[in-house]
């Protein structure tokens, strides 16, 4: 996946490019590029590596240019190269895409016969080159209809012309573009994070739909070239600025937002004065639903497996979880009295998106639970419930993890009174005690310095595994996940008491691996199978909780003790030493926090 811009303007565009490009950079940072058109001509400038290295080198030629297109890399055809990055151009247009064109061999052998001649590895050159060829016969809609009626796969685009120098075209097919409106001048995107800073008055393109920006005035069309009006929508003020501040990472400050993003979510959902949760439009009642399937990407598929627990703990239903690339490829049975939750913090992510799609296709009740609510997944389910947590920059997600739980397990807990699953005292304390979890969570972070000096360990380690059983295995799949994404160390989530069918023989003499196990009904279990890998020499970092007063091995290396509550919520207390955990492994190591190698937040291909 990669990030897109365009800028038409009645000034240079060339450093709001640029700017907009270093907030597209969680979508892709492996190489970056411009193009502008001026005097007459297309002028590109590309870079292998950050957008700071492309700033340098733009700094150095003076880019002119009033209308422009820019783009950050996450390469898929193509090593990341210069020759690589994009833009595409020929002599007269030029090039942005997100996305993957599944057929480029084939258009390319064709294009190459007909005298074309191609630079780069990537998929997207194509596109360029056919834009060149039905230009030569048609009008402007004629060609750019043709030339995606031509492409298969996914893509968003941004397309500049030499002969129509003050046009941006921008299309759609899967992957996620914006429009925005500004003073003299309008915008093309791959999201409004992107905008942000220039508008917060937004369209989205639907897929098929392609627009011809102007600095006055935006067009848009459908698949077969016919004029549409769209609806133009207002951002929200408190998203239009999120900056770093004072922290070093973004993932710091997000790890830190945890106790009020947790808060927020809880004023948005549950009315404390009726102690009652509210899933305002919730469009099914009791009769309707006999099972739910929970499917997701990823930290988002840990929280599904989370919901898991919960649902099957709270309610009667029949619950199942399924991880989207798995889902949309396999021979499913759609269950008209099940419900299907599509959990994703960018609600852009291709394969949850396509898993949605399926759903759609087959007429089942779908509901999403995402971050960003004018993305792709929010537009198209029955009913979205927002995490309410801010933008999520830092590629390794964290409060977006925490909120993802806190909506499904609010979710599962309307539910389940609603199907008189639950007691109704049972439900009430539930709610009491989630009033108290913004505090925990809090406390919990404040706690840091004995993870920092175990860190020391984990950096120089080659390999961990995280174990934990019921609540606490998904959370030791999240906290694995963490330290791969970020150190670069190889880590094992696993159920606890799986170990011995296989895993155990990965012990060796001094092996960091971290057992999870607050004092819930699965205490007892995990402290033995925690025996048995200390028996091996493992070295053990126990996370359980204040209470816990007698532990039962002498041998364990570390405790790390978090704050005591009820069963249910220690999910979201055991997250938090893990990415902290993760995070100073990965600051000790040195590593690119918000921008881990090879990753991007934002994953909108296959
Ligand atoms: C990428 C990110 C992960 C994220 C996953 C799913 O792989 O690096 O942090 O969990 O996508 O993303 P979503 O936006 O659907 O939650």
């Amino acid at each position: 996946m990669c990030g897109i811009i365009g800028i038409t303007s009645n000034k240079p565009v060339s450093s709001s490019i640029l700017h907009s490009l270093k907030k597209l950079e969680y979508r892709g940072y492996d190489s970056a590029g411009i193009a502008t058109i001026d005097n007459g001509n297309i002028n590109e400038v590309k870079s292998l590596g950050r957008v700071e290295v492309l700033e340098k080198n733009i700094s150095q030629i003076n880019l002119e240019g009033y209308i422009g297109i820019g783009h950050v890399r996450w390469a898929t055809h193509g090593m990341p190269s210069t020759i690589n990055a994009h833009p595409h151009s020929t002599e007269n247009i030029s090039v942005v895409h997100n996305g993957i064109i599944e057929n480029s061999i084939n258009l390319k052998n064709l294009l190459i016969k007909k005298g074309h001649k191609f630079k780069s590895e990537t998929d997207t050159e194509v596109i360029v080159h056919l834009l060149s060829e039905y230009m030569k016969s048609n009008e402007l809609n004629e060609t750019i209809i043709k030339t995606l009626n031509d492409l298969e796969g996914s893509f968003a685009l941004g397309i500049i012309f030499k002969d129509i120098p003050n046009i941006i075209v921008g299309a759609r097919r899967g992957s996620p573009l914006a429009v925005g409106y500004g003073p003299n001048e309008n915008y093309l995107g791959s999201d409004s994070y992107a905008l942000k800073s220039m508008t917060n008055k937004i369209t989205y393109l639907n897929d098929g739909e392609f627009c011809v920006i102007k600095k006055e005035e935006i067009d848009f069309f459908d698949h077969l070239g016919k004029k549409i009006n769209k609806k133009v929508l207002q951002l929200s003020s408190n998203e239009l600025n999120y900056e770093k501040g004072e922290y070093k990472h973004y993932m710091a400050k997000e790890i830190d937002e945890q106790p009020s993003t947790i808060k927020n979510c809880i004023n948005e959902y549950v009315d404390k004065i009726n102690n009652e949760i509210n899933l305002l439009n919730f469009p099914w009642n009791k009769e309707q639903i006999k099972s739910v399937k929970l499917i997701g990407c990823g930290t988002a598929f840990h929280s599904c497996l989370m919901g898991k627990y919960w649902f099957e703990e709270l309610t009667n239903l029949d619950v199942d979880v399924d991880i989207a690339s798995e889902f949309r490829y396999r021979k499913n049975k759609f269950k008209e009295d099940c419900l299907y939750i599509f959990v994703s913090q960018s609600g852009e992510t291709a394969d949850t998106y396509a898993a949605l799609n399926l759903c759609k296709k087959n007429k089942v009740k779908t509901c999403s639970i995402i971050n960003v609510v004018e993305s792709s997944i929010a537009r198209d389910s029955d009913f979205v419930l927002p995490i309410h947590c801010g933008p999520e920059i830092g590629v390794a997600s964290t409060k977006a993890f925490l909120g993802q739980m806190l909506v499904i397990y609010l979710l599962c807990l309307k539910i389940s009174i609603l199907m008189k699953d639950i007691k109704r005292e049972d439900y009430d304390k539930k709610i009491r005690n989630l009033g108290l979890l913004s505090d925990l969570v809090k406390k919990t972070i404040l706690d840091e310095n004995q993870i920092q000096s175990i860190s020391n360990t984990f950096a120089e380690a080659k390999g961990s595994m995280f174990l934990g059983r019921g609540f606490s295995y998904p959370i030791a799949l999240e906290g694995a996940l963490k330290l791969k994404e970020l150190a670069y160390i190889h880590a094992e989530g696993y159920p606890a008491g799986e170990m011995k069918h296989g895993p155990l023989a990965l012990i060796e003499d001094g092996m960091p691996v971290v057992v999870i196990a607050p004092k819930d009904d699965y205490y007892k279990k995990t402290i033995s199978n925690m025996q048995e890998v200390i028996a091996r020499g493992a070295k053990v970092l126990l996370l359980t909780n204040k209470d816990v007063n007698q532990i039962v091995s002498e041998n364990i290396w570390q405790i790390i003790k978090i704050e005591t509550t009820n069963d249910d919520l220690y999910p979201f207390l055991t997250t938090i030493p893990l990415q902290k955990l993760a995070y100073f492994t990965a600051l000790k190591k040195g590593h690119d926090i918000d921008k881990p190698r090879n990753l991007a937040k934002s994953v909108t291909v296959e």
